[in-house]
C-alpha cells in the first residue's frame, strides 16, 4: 500500500476510535452526575479522566499523521467510505444505543446504575475491539507508532472493563437489596450532580464573600483617604484658628497698652491734682528699666482679682467694699477693672477712693 494511502487508512481507525473516545466523555459525565459518591463513582470519574487523555493522544497521533500526508486526500478518503467524525459507526451506535436504553430503565435508582454500568461495559468492549482493529492495521501498514498507542490505550481499556465487572456484582446486589428486601441504598443527596451543586453553592458564597470583603476593604480604604483628608484639612484650619487667634491675641495686646497708656496718663493727672504722693513717686527718678519693671508687675497685678469673690460682686458691693479699701487695694480694683470688666461705675469709685486716701 503506498505510504499516501496506508497513513490514510490509519487515519481512518483514528477517527473511530476518536469519535468513540468523545461518545463516551459524554456519557460518563450523565452517569456520573446520577451516582452517588462510592467506589463505583470513583471509577466512573477516573474513567472520564482516562478518556478525556485517550481522546487527545488520539488527536496527537491523527495531527502527526495529517502534517505528513495530504490532508485534502483524506478528506476524499473519508468522504467516499461515507465516514466523518460525527457519523461514525461507533458514534451511530451509541446513539442508537442511548435512546431506547433511557426509556428502558429501571424503577429504582440501584437499578439505574447498574443499567449504566452495563453500558459502560458494552461501551468498553467496543473500544477494545476499536483499538484493536487499529493495532492490527497500523502494525500491518508499518506504523508501528500509532500501534503503539493503540495497543497501550487497549490495555487501559481492558484494564477499566475489568473494574466495571467489578462493580456489576455490588450494584447488583443492591438492587436485590431494593427491589426484593426492602432496603434501598440509593441516595439522590449524594450524587454527582447534588455535590456539584454544592460545591458551585460553596464557590458562589466564597467569590460572595471575597466581593463583599474586596468591597468592605475598598470602602474602608476610602475611608481611612477621607479621614487623612479631612484630618489633614482640620490640622490645617486649626494652624490657621490658631494664627489667626495669635494675631487677634497680639492685636488685643496692643489695643490694651494703648489704651492704657492714656488711662495711666490720665491717673497720673487726676492724682497730680489732688496732690498725690504716690503719682509723684513714680515720676520723680524713674529710669526706663525701672518703668518696664513696674509696667510688667502692674500687669501681673492687674490679672489677679483685687480680693477673692470680686468677679461674682455686683457693682453696689465692689463700692460698697471700697468706702473700707486702702489705697493700694483701690489701685488693684482700677488697674483689674480697666484690663477686664471696664465697668465706669466701679473705675470712678476706686479713683475716688484714691483721691481720698491720696
Ligand atoms: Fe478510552
Amino acid at each position: 500500500m503506498p505510504a499516501t494511502q496506508a497513513d490514510t487508512k490509519v487515519s481512518q481507525y483514528l477517527n473511530e476510535a476518536q469519535a468513540t473516545e468523545q461518545a463516551l466523555i459524554q456519557t460518563l459525565r450523565a452517569h456520573i452526575a446520577m451516582t452517588p459518591a462510592g467506589s463505583y463513582r470513583e471509577a466512573l470519574e477516573e474513567h472520564l479522566t482516562e478518556t478525556r487523555e485517550h481522546s487527545r493522544l488520539v488527536q496527537d497521533r491523527l495531527g502527526s499523521i495529517a502534517s505528513g500526508v495530504n490532508l485534502a486526500r483524506v478528506a476524499v478518503w473519508t468522504a467516499e467510505l461515507g465516514i466523518g467524525l460525527a457519523e461514525s459507526v461507533t458514534g451511530r451506535m451509541l446513539a442508537i444505543w442511548k435512546a431506547p436504553i433511557d426509556l428502558m430503565r429501571g424503577r429504582s435508582g440501584e437499578e439505574k446504575l447498574l443499567k449504566n454500568a452495563k453500558d459502560e461495559c458494552a461501551s468498553e468492549a467496543l473500544e477494545i475491539a476499536t483499538y484493536e482493529a487499529l493495532q492490527r492495521v497500523a502494525e500491518a501498514v508499518g506504523d508501528e507508532e500509532t500501534a503503539e498507542l493503540a495497543r497501550r490505550i487497549r490495555a487501559d481499556e481492558e484494564r477499566m472493563l475489568a473494574r466495571l465487572r467489578q462493580e456489576i456484582t455490588k450494584l447488583a446486589d443492591a438492587v436485590v437489596g431494593a427491589e426484593v428486601e426492602g432496603r434501598p441504598t440509593y441516595r439522590i443527596d449524594r450524587t454527582g450532580a447534588a455535590d456539584a451543586a454544592r460545591r458551585a453553592v460553596r464557590t458562589t458564597r466564597r467569590a460572595g464573600r471575597r466581593t463583599a470583603g474586596a468591597a468592605a476593604d475598598r470602602v474602608a480604604k476610602a475611608g481611612e483617604e477621607t479621614a487623612g483628608t479631612v484630618d489633614a484639612a482640620g490640622r490645617e484650619a486649626a494652624g490657621a484658628t490658631d494664627a489667626a487667634a495669635a494675631q487677634v491675641e497680639e492685636a488685643g495686646e496692643q489695643a490694651a497698652r494703648t489704651a492704657r497708656t492714656p488711662r495711666r496718663r490720665s491717673q497720673t493727672e487726676s492724682r497730680s491734682r489732688s496732690g498725690g504722693r504716690e503719682t509723684n513717686g513714680r515720676s520723680s527718678g524713674s529710669s526706663s528699666r525701672s518703668a518696664r519693671a513696674s509696667a510688667s508687675r502692674s500687669r501681673r497685678a492687674a490679672d489677679r482679682e483685687p480680693w477673692p469673690g470680686y468677679n461674682e460682686q455686683t457693682v453696689p458691693e465692689v463700692r460698697d467694699a471700697l468706702n473700707d479699701a486702702n489705697q493700694q487695694t483701690a489701685s488693684r480694683v482700677l488697674e483689674y477693672e480697666r484690663e477686664h470688666k471696664d465697668r465706669t461705675a466701679v473705675e470712678q469709685a476706686a479713683e475716688r477712693q484714691l483721691d481720698e486716701k491720696g
